[in-house]
């Protein structure tokens, strides 16, 4: 059965929302990444370290996460007593898919003498597994309380880890994964666009590529792009990250032109992470509904993952929500 077959005709979806979120006393938490009207109608829009921290503090009984899975589980993983509810299960994400936890065991023993530094894009199970868990806005604060001589695996984003080595100076091991939404950008095509406006700065998502990076004027997470399009001084920016964050920046900012990085055919939607797009506001509503899908998560599983996620959380104390890597 669809989301569309469970919902009586003539449903006012926004309507059920608003009443069912009092009765739930339930927290709507989105990410830049999804939908416009699930942005809109959200409680609360962040980047992945503002959404953890909002999770782990909210007295709400119920937590709707509109966002991917490993963010709801996150969320559970931090407010274990809370009901989380994800509008569709099958919001995964590639990154989490490229590092199945046996391998990244077995990966982890062939290396005793390294700490694993782990994107918070991956499994409970591979969280459970590392050392300390970082974000994109998180990783250089934390990065750089680690002596420089401790040999660390970085995983699952080799695009991400690259960046933090090249910038740092560090050799850590990556692990493979790629975004496969950031990873789609073309290099030929964002070049011609800036020729069109070679005014416009380019702000990049640390998961691109280095050919892509490597035109970048900004680099950072998805709230530090977001910062960065509030203060840079010029009329247009050419944004390379998913492009439903440019919502935020046109409702903040009507008056300037906010042009998406585009893929190879120049004008595909290739760049729409289609894990984030599975939720939608029917999704959304049936879940405050009947509080199913649900995030479980066994006891002794979320103790091992909440050390990590504990520990990232204390080590970017610093790092406000404008997620800022900088440039490299
Ligand atoms: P941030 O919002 O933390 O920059 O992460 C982006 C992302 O990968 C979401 O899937
Ligand atoms: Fe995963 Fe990339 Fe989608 Fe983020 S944008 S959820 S990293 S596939």
């Amino acid at each position: 059965m669809t989301a569309q077959t469970q919902i009586p005709a003539g449903t006012d979806l926004l309507e059920e929302i608003n009443r069912l979120r009092k009765e739930r006393n339930a927290v709507i938490l989105a990410h830049y990444y999804q939908r416009p009207e699930l942005q809109d109608l959200a409680d609360f829009v962040g980047d992945s370290l503002e959404l953890s921290r909002k999770a782990a503090e909210t007295d709400a009984d119920v937590i709707a996460f509109c966002g991917v899975k490993f963010m709801a589980d996150t969320a559970k993983i931090l407010s274990p007593e809370k009901i989380v509810v994800l509008p569709d299960m099958e919001a995964g994400c590639s990154l989490e898919d490229s590092c199945p936890p046996e391998k990244f065991a077995a990966f982890r023993a062939r290396h005793p003498d390294h700490i694993a530094l782990t994107y918070i894009n991956c499994s409970t199970e591979v969280k459970a597994l590392s050392d300390v868990i970082v974000t994109s806005s998180s990783a250089e604060t934390i990065l750089s309380q680690i002596p420089a001589d401790q040999p660390i695996i970085f995983g699952p984003d080799r695009h991400l880890g690259g960046y933090l080595n090249r910038k740092f100076g560090r050799e850590m091991l990556l692990w493979p994964g790629v975004c496969i939404v950031h990873e789609a950008f073309s290099e030929r095509e964002l070049l011609k666009l800036k020729a069109e406006h070679p005014e416009a700065p380019i702000a990049a998502h640390p998961e691109c590529p280095p050919h892509i990076i490597d035109h970048a004027d900004y680099v950072g997470s998805t709230s530090g792009i977001l910062n960065f399009a509030k203060t840079f001084p010029g009329q247009t920016l050419i944004v390379a990250t998913e492009p439903h964050i440019i919502h935020q920046m046109e409702k903040a900012l009507p008056e300037k032109v906010f042009l998406g990085a585009p893929g190879a055919d120049g004008n595909c939607n290739c760049n729409i992470c289609p894990y984030m797009a599975l939720n939608t506001m029917e999704k959304l509503y049936l879940c405050l509904r009947d509080l199913e899908p649900r995030i479980e998560i066994e006891e002794d599983l979320r103790i091992k993952a909440k050390a990590s996620l504990d520990r990232m959380l204390e080590m970017a104390a610093g790092t406000v929500g404008k997620g800022d890597l900088g440039r490299a």
